[in-house]
């Protein structure tokens, strides 16, 4: 069984800020870091990082050096990641002294994804191989629909939520797995239980993993219903946080764990990364995830 992450890949810009800023402003920053991130590659390198072998597909531009040597580096299958002659995502991220972030998105080569290439990814895979989506890329109606056809197993982060993820094919998925305000819009509900009931019988096929923060995780699947409370830390920088929980939410899936085992891992694995700045670098180790203890 292979996973394969079709996503996005962007460079990072980060600015430390003491608070973001606002409508006619203007202000100093308190540092320039440059990562690699999108919420593909990081969710690729938190799947690898708990031990699971990972296949990253998707585009770049002539000047995403950094972040083929991001998918090398952390030992990524990147045979189908495509250098085009445009330019590279990129993400312009304010981090606050709060640890909290707000992210301007350019798509750049994360959007030129046509169906050719598309249909080269799905021949990589079979019938029961994992694909994880989120919604930093174009095409993923045809990419949605290939999938489900040949019997592979979506597993869909609805993240950045906007008018065109609601058209998706969504009932298609296997999983969602959504945060809160994704939880909302896709319900049309506010409370925590009407998410989860209206998200049960619009999608009655899909399992639901719904984030909630310092409120933990609530989830329904085939296999039963719960709810997990959260790990409490001192967060440095929230960014990539959700990619490193569905990362390994998935990776340990594939592993063989239950759902309520991979949950756990993916909480602890979330609540490690907020202690530290960046996106798929501040993602740990499976190692140092199984030995976090903290309540
Ligand atoms: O989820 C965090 C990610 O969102 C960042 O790495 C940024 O690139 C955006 O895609």
């Amino acid at each position: 069984m292979k996973i394969c992450c079709f996503g996005s890949l962007n460079i990072d810009m980060v600015f430390a800020v003491n608070e973001f800023v606002r409508p006619k402003e203007t202000i100093q920053s308190k540092g320039l870091s440059i990562y690699s991130g999108g919420k593909g590659l990081n969710q690729a390198i938190a799947i690898r990082k708990s031990g699971a072998q990972v296949l990253m597909a998707g585009s770049v531009g002539s000047d995403g050096k950094l972040l083929l040597d991001e998918c090398d580096k952390c030992g990524l299958d990147r045979s189908l990641v495509r250098v085009l002659d445009s330019s590279t995502g990129t993400a312009v991220i304010q981090v606050n002294d709060a640890g909290e972030n707000c992210i301007i998105l350019f798509d750049g080569a994360n959007k030129e994804n046509d169906e050719e290439f598309i249909d080269s990814v799905m021949e990589r895979l079979e019938n029961g191989d994992y694909l994880v989506l989120q919604n930093e890329i174009n095409n993923l109606d045809h990419i949605m629909r290939s999938a489900k056809a040949k019997g592979i197993k979506i597993f869909m982060n609805p993240s950045p939520i906007d008018e065109r993820l609601l058209k998706l094919p969504l009932e298609a998925c296997d999983f969602l797995i959504l945060n809160e305000v994704e939880g909302a819009i896709l319900s049309g509900a506010d409370d925590h239980d009407d998410i989860m009931k209206e998200l049960e019988v619009k999608y009655p096929d899909t399992g639901i993993i719904l984030t909630l923060g310092e409120n933990g995780v609530r989830y329904r699947t085939e296999s039963g219903s719960g709810r997990k409370s959260a790990y409490r830390v001192e967060a440095v920088d929230t960014t990539g946080a959700g990619d490193a929980f569905t990362g390994y939410f998935i990776g340990m899936l594939s592993r063989g764990e239950g759902i309520e085992k991979a949950i756990e891992i993916a909480q602890k694995a979330a609540a490690i990364s907020v202690t530290r700045k960046g996106a798929s670098g501040s993602i740990p180790l499976v190692e140092e995830v199984i030995g976090f203890h903290k309540f």
